[in-house]
Formats: structure tokens, C-alpha cells, sequence
């Protein structure tokens, strides 16, 4: 297989470039990955301009994530998980680059992808995360910092790798816990920081300021951080 321009050929598969980081006069465009309410695609549908939405991919039908970007005009595609994670992962991963997706972001999205995706698009997919990572990864993040007791949780924006919650850290926020919080209460301020900092660094993404050694992200950037 050949590379096209604006492509490149790893591990056997044609993948999208995104060139070299900051020589970009375009957008760039994503493709956002969602599993639920989607507050977190809201937020990216509403900042658009140096990124563009160009594909919202649902692992369930019906879900209000879907329905906020048909409003916004962006085309979804539901690819149910059947069978085994290897056949989801091809089968997302044939969707997303049938578009003109350089990047897929995670935003609620209930799934692990497996090896493929990460192959397919190395150091290209985010996630967002309701806890400061490396504490609590996996499922109910916000219930897990309660009931641990911390004082300070917050939210990781991360490169996905082929571990659960765990590649190289982009941002980071925190949140303060209240004595009074639940998780309901505790999850809602969580989600405020969050609709800030995604967007934001989708942004910087697009914007050639973030890069990614080994596990370790360095900014190139003379704004403050997004966090
Ligand atoms: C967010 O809290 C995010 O951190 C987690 O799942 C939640 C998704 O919320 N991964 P929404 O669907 O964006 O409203």
C-alpha cells in the first residue's frame, strides 16, 4: 500500500497525517465518540473553529448525544458492540477514516478500543476522565473518590493508549470536594470544568502546541495552560 499525501501507511493501514503540528492553516477534524448525554459534545459542538465535528459515533442507538449533533448537522453513525472488542474496534475504526478524521475524541464513550485503534491513530485519540488520573481510572471514578475520601478530585484529559485510563496526560483540573457532595453533586462541578478544559485542548491540539514523548506531553505555547 502507498502513501497518499496527507496520509501515511502504519502498521499496514493508511491513516490520515496530521501533518507537522502549528504548520496548519486549516482545521483540523475529529470524530467524537460518545455513549450517553453527551454534555461534553455539546461543549465541543459549541466551540468549533479551529477543530471541525465531522462524524459522531455512538455505540448506542437512542442515546441524547446523537440528537445534539443532529442538531448541530453533524452526520452519527451507531456501531453497536457485537461479538468481541477486536471486531468493535475494526468496525469503529472503519467508520471513523471512511471521513476525513484526523482524531477521535472520547467523550463519555463507555467502550474500550483495542490495540487496532491505537495503531491506527497513534498519539490521535483523546479521553476525558472525571478524576485526576492516575488516581481512580476505570467505571464510577467520581463514586470511587467519595467514598476514598479525597478532598481534591478533578478531571484528566489524556491520550488514549492500549492501557484503561492511562496514557500521556494533556490537562488536568481540579475540583475541590465538598463534606456535603454526593456523586450527583460532586459529578455536576466536575462536568463544568469539563465542558472548559475538552474544547480547549482540542484546540491546542489543532494548534500545534501539543506534543507527545513516550509517555510525557510537552506544550508549546506562550498562553496559559487550559486547567
Ligand atoms: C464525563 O464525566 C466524562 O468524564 C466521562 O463520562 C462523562 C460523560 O458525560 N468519561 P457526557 O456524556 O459528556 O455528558
Amino acid at each position: 500500500m502507498a502513501s497518499t499525501p496527507g496520509a501515511v501507511v502504519r502498521a499496514g493501514y493508511t491513516v490520515p497525517t496530521l501533518a507537522v503540528f502549528g504548520d496548519r492553516e486549516t482545521t483540523i477534524d475529529i470524530a467524537v465518540l460518545v455513549s450517553g448525554s453527551g454534555s461534553n459534545l455539546q461543549a465541543l459542538l459549541d466551540r468549533q473553529g479551529s477543530y471541525r465535528i465531522v462524524l459522531v459515533v455512538s455505540d448506542r442507538p437512542g442515546v441524547r448525544a446523537l440528537e445534539r449533533a443532529e442538531n448541530a448537522g453533524v452526520p452519527t453513525r451507531v456501531v453497536p458492540f457485537e461479538g468481541d472488542r477486536e471486531s468493535f474496534t475494526h468496525a469503529v475504526c472503519e467508520t471513523v477514516c471512511a471521513t476525513t478524521a484526523e482524531v477521535m475524541v472520547l467523550a463519555g464513550f463507555m467502550r474500550i478500543l483495542g490495540p487496532e485503534a491505537i495503531r491506527r491513530f497513534p498519539d490521535r485519540i483523546l479521553n476525558i476522565h472525571p478524576s485526576l488520573l492516575p488516581s481512580f481510572p476505570g467505571a464510577n471514578a467520581v463514586a470511587k473518590a467519595l467514598e476514598h475520601g479525597v478532598r481534591v478530585t478533578g478531571v484528566t484529559v489524556h491520550f488514549v493508549d492500549e492501557e484503561v485510563d492511562h496514557g500521556p496526560i494533556i490537562a488536568q483540573v481540579p475540583v475541590v470536594v465538598r463534606p456535603d457532595d454526593d456523586e450527583e453533586s460532586l459529578h455536576a462541578r466536575i462536568q463544568e470544568r469539563e465542558h472548559e478544559i475538552f474544547p480547549a485542548v482540542v484546540e491546542a491540539l489543532a494548534s500545534g502546541a501539543i506534543q507527545v514523548e513516550g509517555h510525557k506531553v510537552t506544550w508549546r505555547t506562550n498562553e496559559p495552560l487550559p486547567g
